[in-house]
């Protein structure tokens, strides 16, 4: 073949690949053509919500960029570090836009979800939960080997022993935070916290970085009022723990904490340097009930962004409709259910593992099996676990798809 007659070719090659793309959106994509554009991870606006098939969860991009970019910049205004936690989202990608934001790092809930984050280049971890166990101890010098700016939760002497050995026979270094009990794991604030530290920093390889003091039953505490209430009490005796310790000479790198609920709450508490929040960046049902700073029931500090989408798979009474969202598709611990979007008056209830039933006989308008409903998640967190990727959109428009590359690291 001369120069010009392949040349002639490839042109024709392109041209022809090129007729045969538009021709695919004009008539739609078929399945096959959308999970290739899907699994190459950035469709760019080519495909529609309607190319989903469901469950499918669904983020809504304008309100997601808007919930990072505002708590990046109270954080900011506040002169606090920023480090949400991770365990909302589980998804590397989400991490590397808030540390774009400002944040400096992220929490992980467990050493098997970090180690996820941190082969995907994420660094400046805080493990939020204790490491224990000799396997999990070694992979968590493991871990402190390839990503030394990792901060690993201690409450107990023995554990803190069992890292410490474990640390100097591998010659690493690794980062301990003490975690303060508020009604879960910990170990009390005050005087039995000193002693724990002072017993740590007499162990090789062990470097106190700071303290971790998350209230998780304040941050859905309803009204603001009490709200503030019950998260100050706590957050005060982390702060007056980190003076304390102060005044026996050691240093305290930092003092996080804190939630969605309670960022603002806590971020006037002097003498906290950090704040971990989570579900911001999504919102949920959950959060939307727990009341705002002016007194209003409705929580609107951050925009629900995430949706749960589904169809209708059948209408077995007048009224009725299933839906092909179950268990499977909203995991929760909360005595209510998923909230329809864009369509009033209609009653979700779960139907067993694959299935939602709808009663729709006050709704704003009639459904019809092939219908597809979107819903605001009851729980954000443990939903998130239960899909391998996100769907980014802009309108009806699917431009990102994002791999929860951590779900079921609950190790
Ligand atoms: C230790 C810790 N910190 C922070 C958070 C974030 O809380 P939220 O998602 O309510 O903002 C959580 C959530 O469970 C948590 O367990």
């Amino acid at each position: 073949m001369t120069a010009n007659s392949r040349r002639e070719f490839l042109t024709r090659g392109l041209a022809l690949t090129l007729a045969t793309k538009s021709l695919a959106a004009q008539r739609g994509y078929t399945h096959a053509e959308a999970e290739k554009l899907l699994a190459g991870g950035n469709p760019n606006g080519k495909l529609t919500k309607d190319d989903l098939c469901t469950p499918a969860l669904v983020l809504e991009l304008d309100a997601f960029e808007r919930n990072i970019q505002k708590m990046a910049s109270y954080v900011k205004s506040k002169n606090l570090s920023l480090r949400p936690h991770a365990k909302t989202h589980k998804c590397p990608d989400i991490a590397k836009a808030q540390i774009q934001a400002g944040a400096r790092g992220i929490c992980s809930a467990k050493i098997s979800e970090a180690e996820v984050f941190a082969e995907h280049g994420i660094r400046g971890q805080l493990i939020t939960t204790a490491v224990v166990g000799k396997h999990k101890i070694q992979r968590a010098v493991q871990l402190a080997g390839k990503a030394p700016d990792t901060i690993f939760v201690v409450d107990d002497e023995n554990n803190a022993r069992e890292l410490s050995e474990a640390a100097q026979a591998s010659k690493v270094n690794l980062n301990v935070a003490i975690d303060l009990y508020f009604r879960r794991t910990g170990i009390e604030p005050g005087a039995p916290t000193v002693a724990l530290v002072e017993k740590i920093s007499k162990m090789p390889r062990l470097k106190l970085a700071g303290l971790q003091s998350y209230a998780g039953y304040a941050s859905h505490t309803p009204t603001w009022a009490k709200r503030r209430e019950v998260s100050r009490e706590a957050m005060l005796r982390a702060v007056e723990t980190r003076r304390r310790l102060e005044k026996s000479g050691f240093e305290v790198g930092f003092v996080t904490g804190g939630s969605t609920g309670t960022y603002n709450i806590d971020s006037d508490v002097e003498g906290m340097t950090e704040l971990q929040p989570g579900s911001y960046i999504f919102m949920d049902v959950d959060y939307n009930r727990i009341g705002g700073q002016d007194g209003s029931e409705k929580y609107t500090d951050f925009d629900n962004a995430l949706f749960v989408l589904t169809t209708v798979v059948s209408r077995p009474e007048a009224r009725k409709a299933i839906v092909d969202g179950g268990f499977k598709a909203f995991s929760t611990d909360r005595s209510f259910g998923p909230e329809a979007r864009d369509i009033s008056g209609i009653q979700f209830s779960f139907a067993g593992d694959e299935h939602g039933s709808l009663d729709f006989s006050k709704a704003s308008r009639e459904l019809k099996v092939g219908d597809r409903l979107e819903f605001i998640i009851p729980h954000c967190d443990p939903t998130v676990n239960l899909y391998d990727r996100v769907y980014g959109v802009r309108g009806d428009k699917v431009e990102k798809v994002w791999r929860i590359a951590a779900r079921g690291m609950s190790q």
